[in-house]
């Protein structure tokens, strides 16, 4: 697909599909906008060029109508204009006459944002099984459609695959281009020795992704909960700790094939989730393991401290709980000294390294979650493929 700076916007109507799939609060507070601000270049381009501007987001699984109550995007249209200084008119319908004339009416430099896409899920998952006449109404309203929305590219959802099938003209927005510009070198062609840290809980999400980089990585370095499942596929004592036991066989076949994964060797327990920590090597039938050890964090940035590309996934322990951010800290703090390219995938670990203050200090922070790990597993996007 075509870049954005190669297409002629010039007072045209542009749709431009981003991903306001922020967390909230259940006062529907935004609790990170780092997804806003990184759609902010696309819209200023557009803003600059004259455009009237459709914006198309997704926000959470809508499933029930309660679920509507929960995830509208009118906050975030409030946050929106306020990142602009400019207004956003949100309109709280995702199709309809009332979208139709609304947009008929706009003038250049205007800028509207439409109802949360999957609010069209209630109707036979329109949105989630890109349902061809909904797509089409969506590109009815706009003469160009910019797909920016990088975190929604592995999804093949009317508002981002089946909407370019129907507008005269697509292309890619600035944020889909730079995440491009920053991980496809880390996956093609990484400077060596190339690093992987991988975390978080499960692993069956991620099973293709580590496959992947198993392969293509130097040392991979696991923590978090996802340490557990290859700790007792090696037959070591987890305790209480959060094993995904359906991924056993696939660690045990992991570690059978490839030298290459480095495991935690001493831990943060404790007797209860969030009860009084203590420093073991080995844990005990009735311990949580909930961060990685002090001895795991110096062998980890012996690895780090050798490595010229460094790919991150996945917290190094449970980082609801303060009381376990320090690994994850840690791992930040000797990656800031490094002089090293350094991408953290999206989810739960670029909201750890952005509110620990260390975004500017990475290479790249990706908005994509699941998006940055199918890239990284080899995968083709769907909404890249366009
Ligand atoms: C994400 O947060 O990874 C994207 O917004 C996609 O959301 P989804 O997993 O609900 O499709």
């Amino acid at each position: 697909m075509e870049r954005i700076e190669n297409v002629d916007l010039k007072n045209k109507k542009v749709i431009i599909r981003v991903d306001y799939n922020v967390p909230l609060d259940d006062k529907q507070n935004i609790i990170d906008d780092n997804r806003i601000k990184a759609s902010l270049k696309t819209i200023s381009y557009c803003l600059e060029n004259n455009c009237k501007i459709i914006l198309l987001s997704h926000l959470g699984k809508v499933k029930t109508e309660d679920d509507k109550l929960k995830y509208s995007l009118k906050p975030i249209s409030k946050r929106l204009s306020q990142l602009l200084g400019k207004k956003v008119l949100f309109i709280n319908k995702t199709s309809g006459q009332e979208v139709v004339d609304v947009v008929s009416n706009m003038k250049n430099q205007e800028i509207v944002l439409l109802e949360n896409t999957r609010f069209e899920d209630l109707d036979g998952k329109k949105e989630s099984s890109c349902n061809l006449e909904l797509a089409k109404f969506w590109a009815s309203l706009g003469d160009v459609f910019i797909n920016d929305a990088f975190a929604t590219c592995h999804r093949s959802h009317a508002s981002n695959v089946g909407i370019s099938k129907f507008c005269k003209k697509s292309c890619l927005g600035f944020l889909v281009l730079l995440e491009l510009d920053n991980l496809l070198p880390v996956i093609e062609n990484p400077k060596r020795p190339f690093t992987v840290i991988l975390g978080g809980a499960k692993i069956s999400d991620k099973i293709e992704t580590v496959e992947n980089l198993v392969k293509k990585a130097d040392y991979i370095l696991i923590g978090g909960a996802m340490a557990y499942t290859f700790l007792k596929a090696k037959g070591i004592e987890t305790g209480k700790s959060l094993v995904d036991s359906e991924s056993l066989e696939f660690a045990k076949k992991m570690l059978d094939e490839n030298k290459n994964i480095i495991l935690p060797i001493d831990h943060i327990a404790s007797l209860e989730i969030n009860g009084k920590t203590s420093l073991k090597d080995n844990l005990e039938k009735d311990d949580f393991g909930l961060d990685i050890g002090i001895k795991t964090r110096s062998l980890f940035k012996e690895y780090l401290t050798k490595s010229q590309t460094v790919f991150w996934n996945g917290t190094m322990g449970y980082y609801e709980n303060e009381a376990y951010q320090e690994g994850t800290k840690y791992l930040c703090e000797a990656i800031s000294k490094l002089k090293i390219t350094s991408v953290v995938g999206g989810g739960d670990t670029a909201s750890c390294v952005i509110n620990m203050g260390y975004k500017n200090k990475f290479t790249h922070v990706s908005t994509g979650g699941g998006a940055s790990l199918e890239l990284l597993a080899g995968k083709e996007l769907p909404g890249l493929k366009i």
